[in-house]
């Protein structure tokens, strides 16, 4: 217990107990609900409420998180395909956990492992011969699972008398043999009561101590307390069973026990009545709270009980109220630190620095302590970099834990905090932000901006579009990238922000759009990239707008294919052949005078000029050699040697290099006659008559 002793002349005492709040398997279920919500989950519903405690299920709600019932599962998971459930700490039924399953819903367990033990307990030792005892609540649904476990015949009985009279009555129950467990919240003393009866009732039952030890000591505790106690206040949800329970402990050894939600439900007047007329030298007042109890409102409550018993006892007229005359030094100095509550945002001064936290003097008596995971979301943050003793530091407030005398803290959430405006006014302005993808999660990926962390669904990344959802390697992939976002969502209540690398891309491609069209002209030249090739020509993007280069514009040499020339991701130069700027059209040019073979020809050659050929194929009348590349001439058969020949075989073999004279260009027909006899004539000038080609036979051949 912790004796928070507030001296007043009358002498009161408000004792907290130490075992008051959430346990140890409701906080795993909450931290479970957080995982999901800071993953950036928009459909969360837990399968019943979470915990019985309103104002905690309000401030879930608040937050995007609803409650369901199993009936609902199937229809919202069709609503909503992203529908995520969880399994509160009560566990489900057997049958209903498998429909789960069946109806391949997502879900997420949080069943209280002690429930769970239980649960093994029961489908283990239980068989169509050996009976089940469940001591606890029938209709509370972690009975209700429990018993789904049982093999054989099963009874729940709330206590002694009923267990007694039911077995009297069902002298067949239990006969080949007998275990009995409990609900993991039930009263112990009524375990132990219902144990003595199966004992004397039966020869070697199996008895399980399953009342969850959290309990046991909450119960014990608030017991004790109560006993010495003028006033308690139990504080829990009113349908939480362990939190009644406490009531009736409570209230069997102190007739004035109150039970509230909240601090709104606490009589503070009438306890201010009872401490008023009490005689007695020292007021106790005492505080428990049920395992759905959230911290702050033990808090709060602590908070206003002590300053309700400060204003209603004799020292009112005092400034401050605290501190008494009768006080000694350290009294006084405990009273004199100032008073904060979990949830509040304060500044402190660094006192040390370790590699593993920073510590914090907040004015008050307890050390404030920030983990490192507390620190900065900046996974590769150094501590004793950042931070030096005496700096002065921002935090948030996030646990008591007078046992140890350290106040937990977190600066990750001031920064958010801080930072969630600037988040807001990016996303009312369409800001885009820069930043790092830092994890991969479930349908997306965390894009860490500032101290922010968005989410960034999987459509809405870098990774192509395709009609299977990216795998976890895809995401990871993503992981370390550094990136841009735009806010496409923000959720002011859960502080929660989504975000898009698309919606960049997209909106900066339009204005690159818009700043081509503005300047795009017939002729006007671009360095483009090749992004796609089909059988007709390639597309080129000119940055942020396409066009594309049909397949007779790529080569002056007839092509099969665009590939025959260009690749995907080629750098080439391009420039507009034609544009249709209303259907958005751009038709590309890519061969150019300069690289026309035929223009390279004529630069180079004239009539009368030798040229070094390679014979590039050979026909019954000549054969056709390479003068440059794309230009091919003609020697004729009577052209090749001084020799009369049968073919041009005799003496030529195809990819032979050979000189030749150009003995004719036909401009217009684009046509080269060449002989390579004619550098054999001899000098006395005797010629050789030419045969006439056929220039029909030469054209089929060259096309050919
Ligand atoms: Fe589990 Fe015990 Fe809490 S059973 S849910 S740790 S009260």
């Amino acid at each position: 217990m912790i004796d928070m002793t507030v001296k007043t002349p009358r002498n009161v005492q408000l004792i907290r107990a130490e075992n008051a709040g959430f346990c140890f398997g409701v906080r795993r279920a909450a931290n479970m609900v957080q995982k999901l919500l800071d993953e950036g989950n928009r459909h969360i519903f837990t399968i019943g409420e979470l915990i019985h405690n309103p104002p905690f299920l309000k401030r879930l709600e608040e937050q995007g998180v609803s409650i369901c019932s199993v009936d609902d599962i199937p229809d919202l998971a069709k609503r909503f395909p992203d529908a995520i459930f969880l399994v509160r700490t009560h566990g489900l039924p057997k049958e209903v956990t498998e429909r789960l399953d069946e109806w391949k819903v997502r879900y997420v367990d949080a069943t209280c492992p002690y429930v769970k033990k239980i649960h093994r307990i029961v489908s283990e030792n239980s068989s169509p011969e050996i009976a089940t005892v469940i001591i606890g609540d029938p209709l509370h649904p972690e009975v209700e699972g429990i018993r789904s476990y049982a093999k054989g015949a099963v009874t729940v009985c709330t206590d002694e008398v009923e267990l007694e009279n039911f077995c009297r009555n069902n002298a067949e129950f239990g006969k080949n043999g007998i275990i009995i467990v409990s609900q993991t919240t039930h009263s112990l003393k009524k375990y132990e009561n219902c144990q003595k009866i199966i004992k004397n009732l039966y020869t070697n039952p199996k008895i399980f101590g399953t009342i969850c030890s959290v309990t046991e000591n909450r119960q014990t505790e608030a017991g004790v307390l109560a006993a010495s106690a003028d006033v308690m206040l139990v504080l829990g949800g009113r349908q939480s069973s362990n939190s009644r329970k406490l009531y009736d402990i409570c209230r069997a050894s102190c007739p004035a026990t109150y039970f509230a939600e909240s601090v709104e439900d606490v009589p503070f007047s009438e306890i201010a009545a009872l401490l008023r007329q009490s005689e007695k030298d020292t007021f106790v007042a005492g505080i428990t709270a049920g395992a759905s109890t959230p911290d702050d409102i033990i808090e709060e409550v602590n908070i206003r009980m002590t300053n309700e018993i400060a204003i209603n006892s004799d020292a009112t007229a005092n400034e401050n109220p605290v501190i008494q005359d009768s006080m000694t030094f350290e009294e006084m100095l405990n009273a004199s630190y100032k008073t904060i509550r979990p949830g509040e945002r304060v500044q402190g001064v660094i006192t040390s620095v370790t590699p593993t936290e920073v510590h914090v003097d907040l004015g008050i008596k307890q050390t404030g302590i920030i983990p490192n995971s507390e620190l900065s979301f900046d996974p590769n943050f150094k501590v004793e970099e950042n931070f030096k003793v005496g700096d002065k530091i921002d935090v948030v407030v996030v646990k008591f834990n007078d046992a140890e005398g350290i106040v937990n803290l977190s600066k990750k959430r001031m920064d958010v905090d801080k930072n969630w405006t600037a988040l807001k006014d990016a996303f009312d302005n369409g800001e885009i932000l820069d930043g790092k993808v830092v994890e991969a999660v479930r349908g997306g990926v965390i894009f860490q901006t500032g101290p922010h962390r968005v989410f960034v669904p999987a459509s809405h990344t870098t990774l192509p579009r395709s009609e299977n959802a990216p795998t976890e390697e895809d995401l990871q992939k993503l992981v370390g990238n550094e990136s841009r976002i735009k806010l496409i969502d923000i959720n002011e209540q859960r502080k929660r922000a989504v975000g898009s690398m698309r919606v960049v891309i997209r909106e900066e491609r339009k204005a690159l759009q818009a700043k081509f069209w503005e300047s795009a002209e017939v002729g006007k030249e671009y360095d483009g990239v090749v992004k796609s090739l089909t059988a007709y020509g390639a597309f080129v993007d000119l940055g942020g707008v396409d066009g594309m280069v049909h397949i007779t514009e790529l080569s002056w040499k007839h092509i099969k294919h665009p590939s025959d020339v260009v690749k995907v991701g080629d750098s080439i130069h391009v420039f507009i052949k034609a544009l249709d700027a209303e259907k958005k059209r751009i038709s590309l040019g890519y061969k150019t005078e300069d690289t026309n073979p035929w223009n390279i020809f004529t630069s180079k050659y004239a009539v009368e000029d030798v040229a070094e050929v390679k014979i590039v194929s050979l026909m019954p009348f000549g054969a056709f050699a390479e003068i440059v590349p794309g230009v091919d001439g003609l020697i004729h058969i009577s052209q090749i040697c001084e020799q009369k020949i049968q073919k041009p075989a005799d003496v030529l073999a195809v990819g032979e290099t050979v000189a030749a004279k150009i003995t004719a260009i036909d401009e217009e027909n684009k046509k080269v006659s060449l002989s390579i006899k004619a550098l054999l004539v001899p000098e006395d000038g005797a010629e050789e008559v030419v045969e006439e080609v056929d220039a029909a036979e030469a054209d089929e051949a060259t096309e050919a």
